[in-house]
């Protein structure tokens, strides 16, 4: 079942906007727009039905101890984030998930590398270009340390690369030393990929039901790509609601969420909107904040602050049940909450911050979630992204390059002296 629901103040979606997102839609599906040739993430759903790999990496690493997946970016945060959404953080696995290649910390490598001392541990490397310096610096640590405890034939059996089919530094390096390995597809984008090698792959290591995954992912398809009602549309309504903001001078966009489990679904989110849009000096600043937690440190500035800002809230309908305890004596004043369940109470506090902001000048729209599992977060995370190509050919812009990100590394490779920099 398709269980995503969008709902919006309907003075919020403004009606041009809502015709220029019908259009971008039709331009998604002609492959008529640029980058057109990055499409293959439409299809991921079905197309990876079939993929057995996976699974046979989940089976050939379930004995060890720890697994570092090493990447960054589209390369990273898919997978981070559904493992953050669907994992219990105080249950401890087998193997235990590590991440390294995400940043350059030396002080964070060497308590990896003397963590994993007399460890049993593999590692999959992924980069679809296979020459980013982040995680490639991480995979030459870490690469060692497994080959100096297993020599070369044991690597292969604990090294899994996941890199372009033909092209890049990590692709002759699997084919050198007769790696296992699996393709990001050519004309799939980093952050497009979570329903790719790149993500299926490390999740389905760390336990994660890539079925059902894909299975969400795909009823979403199947339902977003065919309508172009923003009333039965989910995506096609977020993407005219948020280009509506934009025109009418809200320029920030606070993903809000009442659920820790979703704090790297907003990571993913803010890397898939802001790369995605934020070009040709355009683009809506993607930020985010965990409820009620930030209530107590960033609820002032959304409440009073300058009004730039709008606000899409994820509500999960169902979670654990807990009740609320009785107390003998009522020191603390909680007993009026006794007996009601701790996710009622919660949703209230979302109803009730939802109706302040609202009424300090933030727009606030929501989606609905039945609950967080791999169905359901397969099925949010396809309709942000079909959601994200829609709104980003609305404003005007390619949704898949990322040109502003080269700057950086040209002035690192040449203040560190790379050759031919
Ligand atoms: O979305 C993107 O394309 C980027 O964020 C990339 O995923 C990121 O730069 C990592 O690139 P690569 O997978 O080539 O190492």
């Amino acid at each position: 079942m398709f269980g995503i629901r969008f709902e919006a103040q309907p003075e919020t979606i403004l009606s041009d906007a809502l015709k220029d997102c019908q259009t971008a839609m039709k331009t998604l599906e002609e492959r008529t727009g640029p980058g057109s040739e990055f499409l293959g993430w439409l299809d991921l759903p079905s197309s990876m039905k079939e993929d057995g790999l996976a699974a046979s990496v989940a089976d050939a690493m379930k004995g060890l101890d720890d697994v570092i997946v090493i990447g960054i970016g589209g390369s990273y945060l898919g997978f981070r984030s559904v493992l953050a959404a669907l994992e219990n953080p105080f249950r401890s696995t087998k193997p235990r998930i590590h991440f390294a290649g995400h940043h350059l910390s030396s002080g964070y490598m060497k308590q990896l590398l003397d963590y994993l001392e007399n460890r049993s541990f593999g590692i999959i490397v992924i980069s679809k270009s296979g020459t980013t310096t982040e995680p490639a610096v991480a995979f030459r640590f870490l690469f060692d340390r497994l080959h100096r405890q297993y020599g070369a034939e044991g690597v292969k059996k604990r090294v899994v690369v996941i890199t372009d089919e033909k092209k890049g530094t990590l692709r002759r390096l699997a084919d050198d030393l007769q790696l296992q390995s699996g393709v990001v597809p050519d004309d799939v984008g980093g952050r497009y990929s979570v329903f790719s090698a790149v993500g299926l792959v490390p999740l389905a290591v760390a336990g994660v039901d890539v079925k059902a995954l894909l299975g969400g992912a795909e009823q979403a398809m199947l339902h977003v790509r065919e309508k172009y009602n923003e009333a039965t549309n989910p995506a096609l309504a977020y993407a005219a609601y948020r280009n509506s903001c934009y025109r009418s001078g809200k320029k920030i966009e606070l993903f809000a969420s009442y659920r820790p489990e979703l704090q790297y679904v907003a990571e993913w989110w803010k890397q898939l909107f802001g790369e995605s849009e934020g070009k040709e000096n355009k683009g809506i600043y993607p930020a985010s904040v965990q409820l009620t937690t930030d209530l107590h440190s960033m609820g002032q500035w959304i409440q009073e602050g300058e009004r730039t800002i709008f606000e899409t809230v994820i509500d999960v309908e169902n979670d654990a049940s807990l009740k609320m305890l009785k107390a003998e004596s009522d020191g603390d004043g909680l007993n009026y909450l006794a007996g009601r369940e701790l996710n009622e109470i919660n949703r209230i506090a979302l109803r009730a911050t939802m109706e302040a902001h609202r009424s300090g000048g933030v727009p606030v729209a929501e989606f609905l979630v039945p609950e967080l599992n791999a169905h359901h977060i397969g099925a949010l995370l396809y309709t942000f992204e079909y959601a994200c190509g829609i709104s980003a050919y609305a404003l005007g812009v390619n949704p898949f390059d990322q040109p502003g990100v080269e700057a950086y590394k040209k002035n690192m490779f040449r203040m560190l002296g790379k050759p031919g920099a």
